[in-house]
Formats: structure tokens, sequence, C-alpha cells
């Protein structure tokens, strides 16, 4: 196995529920080494920029009217096949088809508001912890 870095979003219905602290144990607890961190508030254009490649979707509009509602906290993550087992502390996409224990099942509301991102492959992690952070910024 290969110690990999992926980027986590908390998105602002998480932030709302006042859980970051509790979020973050998780992912420490689960074996993943925080390397970085920025609490931030996107805009427009930063939102549609990150999420290109659903731009398409019918949900986009909903995705990138909800991600600029409040603040998010942004991270990178370090471990062992980070990408695969970070999609698998979150759980489903859909909050209710995650499996309990999950985050998603456990602070997730709807679709949209799924409580937490994460990159969906070695690829796309390098490209969102590039959004995000210069190098420098990691420790
Ligand atoms: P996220 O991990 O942030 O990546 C893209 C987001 O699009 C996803 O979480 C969901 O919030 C949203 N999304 C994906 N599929 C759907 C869908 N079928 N309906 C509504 N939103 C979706």
């Amino acid at each position: 196995m290969k110690v990999e870095r992926t980027l986590s979003i908390i998105k602002p219905n998480a932030v709302a529920k006042n859980v970051i602290g509790e979020i973050f144990n998780k992912f420490e607890v689960s074996g993943f080494k925080i390397i970085g961190i920025k609490m931030m508030r996107l805009n427009k254009k930063q939102t549609e920029n990150f999420y290109h490649q659903h731009q398409d979707k019918f949900f986009f509009i909903d995705l990138i009217l909800f991600m600029i509602s409040g603040p998010i906290v942004v991270s990178v993550l370090e471990r062992k096949n980070a990408v695969r087992y970070y999609r698998e502390l979150m759980g489903a996409t859909d909050p209710k088809k995650a499996i309990k224990g999950t985050l998603r099942a456990e602070y997730g509301d709807d679709y949209t508001a799924n409580a937490l991102h994460g990159s969906d492959s070695i690829k796309s992690a390098i490209f969102e912890i590039d959004y995000f952070f210069r190098s420098d910024e990691l420790s």
C-alpha cells in the first residue's frame, strides 16, 4: 500500500452543526494524519471551477449555491490508500444510502448537503489539493 494524500471538505451544513472537532477526531482515529487545514467561504467562481467536472449535471446549480451558503473547512489527509479509505469513511454520496457509522450517514442531510466531500481518485486529489493549498502550506 502506498502513502497517499486526499482532499476533504467539511461542507456548510456540517460546519453549521458545530461538529468540526468531532469530524477531525474521526479522521485521526481512522488513521489519517491531517497535514493542512483551512476554513474559508468560497465564492461562486471558485466553487464552479472546483466542481467543473459536474458542470453539465442537473444538480450543479444547487450544489454551487449550497457550497457558497456558508463557511467550509478544507483539509488534506494523509495515510496509506487515503483516497479509498477516506471514501469508505465518508460513506455513500446520498446520506440515506450511507452505511450506519459512516460520516455522511451521521452528519449528512441530503444529496447536496451530504456533510463531506472527498477526492474520487488520485488524479482528482492532486488537482483538488493544489486548488486550495500551496505545497509549503502542507506539513
Ligand atoms: P461531493 O463529494 O461534494 O461531489 C459532488 C457532489 O455533487 C456530491 O458530493 C453531491 O453533493 C452532489 N451530487 C452528486 N450526485 C448527485 C445527485 N444525483 N443529486 C444531487 N446531488 C448530487
